[in-house]
């Protein structure tokens, strides 16, 4: 098995998760406005971090993910998470990412989905990537927009969260585009 990547920007370093980042994920994504855009757990309860670090070897292995811990560059501090769900038989992943509050609108979030594109079309050689986000989380539609993806259309009801079904707004991105455009 090759070592786990990590990816560089001008800011930031993703890496692989350490169970000693289980305080800072609990902190950070138990806040309700991070976990209003996701399917994070709420509350974020004791042991659930260091319950989900531990599994992300294995899934890795697996193939089936890859999760990244997303550290600024200049003084290691952990700010959020980014991934892809692999479905290595269609290959195409699912995108998905969340960031400490205190690190919001600071172009971070952009910055890191663009890294995991470049390394899911390059490295994983990925056919395509989608990411879905609620209706109304349009922080999140504009990361996917200033990341190049394309607006695929609007998935009706398609999950319930927090006992309401919520709208899901679809965005997509090819790897003969992303190769076109990079
Ligand atoms: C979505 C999220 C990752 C964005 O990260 P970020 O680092 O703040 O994103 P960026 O700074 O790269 O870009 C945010 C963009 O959204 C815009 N924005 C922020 N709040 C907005 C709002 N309420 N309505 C519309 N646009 C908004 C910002 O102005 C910025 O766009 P601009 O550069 O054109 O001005 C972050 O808000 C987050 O973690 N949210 C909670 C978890 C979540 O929703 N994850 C996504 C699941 S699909």
């Amino acid at each position: 098995m090759a070592p786990f990547p990590q990816l560089k920007t001008d800011r930031l370093l993703l890496r692989k998760f350490q169970l000693s980042d289980a305080p800072d994920v609990q902190r950070l994504a138990g806040a309700k406005e991070v976990a209003a855009g996701t399917f994070l757990p709420h509350p974020y309860e004791d042991g659930m971090a260091e319950r989900w670090i531990a599994d992300q070897e294995r899934i890795h292995e697996e193939g089936t993910a890859v999760s990244f811990a997303i550290t600024l560059a200049d003084n290691a501090t952990f700010i959020g998470s980014i991934g892809l769900n692999i479905a290595q038989s269609h290959r195409h992943a699912r995108l998905g990412y969340w960031l400490g509050l205190p690190y919001w609108n600071r172009g971070y979030g952009t910055e890191a989905v663009k890294a995991v594109l470049a390394y899911g079309f390059g490295q994983l050689t990925l056919n395509r990537i989608y990411a879905p986000h609620f209706l109304g989380n349009d922080a999140s539609g504009r990361v996917l927009q200033k990341a190049g993806m394309t607006y695929e259309g609007r998935m009706r009801e398609h999950y319930l969260r927090f006992g309401r079904f919520v709208d899901l707004e679809l965005y997509g991105l090819l790897q003969q585009e992303f190769i076109e455009r990079t």
